[in-house]
């Protein structure tokens, strides 16, 4: 398939990398190709250069973010949260209208420091204000909820047992996403919380997530929904 992966950090290498190395059309956006390979900083949680990533995914065209959006059948997001809506201003709307979009971001505030707090939350997410934005485009938020390596491989905490989640106000892409999370990453239990404003629980997770990330001492983790008569 044609994918986008709109996104150059940890998340989008991650998974435009898994999803080439299964044989699919990848290519990644960014805001100036050039500075991107020309780069030396190495961000948090990257293990490298982006130019050295991608010497050993050459498999992965790289391309601006509207060209990368063109080119997808599906388009995977993943940029700072901060900036998420710029970044996708920069897709175009015109190639992000009726196609499936999938929202991995986070609208997480550095600007106080760590841990950070939450740009938008109880009333609104940033998924829905990505959706008024882009009021054509097939959104499902899904996947924010876990590190960018256990996105692609959640067999490698407790066995797979364990959820992702899915919102999104079009079933028939969220059944599309359902089906990219099962055979293309692994993931055995996918959980629809439902419309769009289910992003805003998903979202909300994360200052939860960022302190279990402390105690643990890891990533490496998940959460797992347990109800009455399940073992
Ligand atoms: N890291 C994780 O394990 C994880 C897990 C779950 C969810 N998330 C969420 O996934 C998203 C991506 O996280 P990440 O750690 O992979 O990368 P990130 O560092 O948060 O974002 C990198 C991307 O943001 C773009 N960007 C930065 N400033 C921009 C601006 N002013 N205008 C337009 N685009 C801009 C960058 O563009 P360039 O390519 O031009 O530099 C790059 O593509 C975040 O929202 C994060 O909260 C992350």
């Amino acid at each position: 398939m044609k994918v986008a992966m709109i996104g150059t950090g940890v998340v989008g290498r991650t998974l435009a990398g898994k999803m080439a190395s299964l044989g699919h059309e990848v290519v990644i956006g960014t805001r100036d190709v050039q500075a991107l390979m020309a780069r030396t900083e190495i961000g948090r949680a990257e293990r490298e250069t982006f130019a050295a990533w991608h010497a050993a995914n050459q498999g992965v065209r790289v391309a601006s973010f509207a060209e990368a959006a063109r080119h997808g059948e599906v388009v995977f997001h993943a940029t700072n949260g901060a900036r998420a809506l710029d970044a996708l201003r920069s897709c175009g709307a015109e190639n992000l209208n009726g196609k499936v979009l999938i929202d991995i971001s986070n609208p997480l505030d550095f600007s106080r420091g760590f841990p950070p707090s939450l740009s938008v939350c109880n009333t609104d997410s940033l998924a829905e204000q990505i959706q008024r934005e882009f009021p054509q485009a097939r959104l499902v938020k899904t996947l924010n909820t876990v590190s960018a390596p256990v996105m692609v491989a959640p067999e490698s905490v407790g066995g797979a047992d364990h959820q992702v989640f899915v919102s999104g106000n079009d079933e028939a892409a969220k059944a599309t996403v359902t089906d990219i999370l099962k055979s293309w990453f692994g993931w055995r239990n996918v959980l629809d919380l439902g419309d769009i404003s289910a992003a805003r629980g998903m979202e909300m997770y994360l200052p939860l997530w960022v302190r279990m990330m402390g105690v643990l001492q890891s990533p490496m983790f998940n959460v797992r929904v347990v109800t009455q008569g399940s073992s």
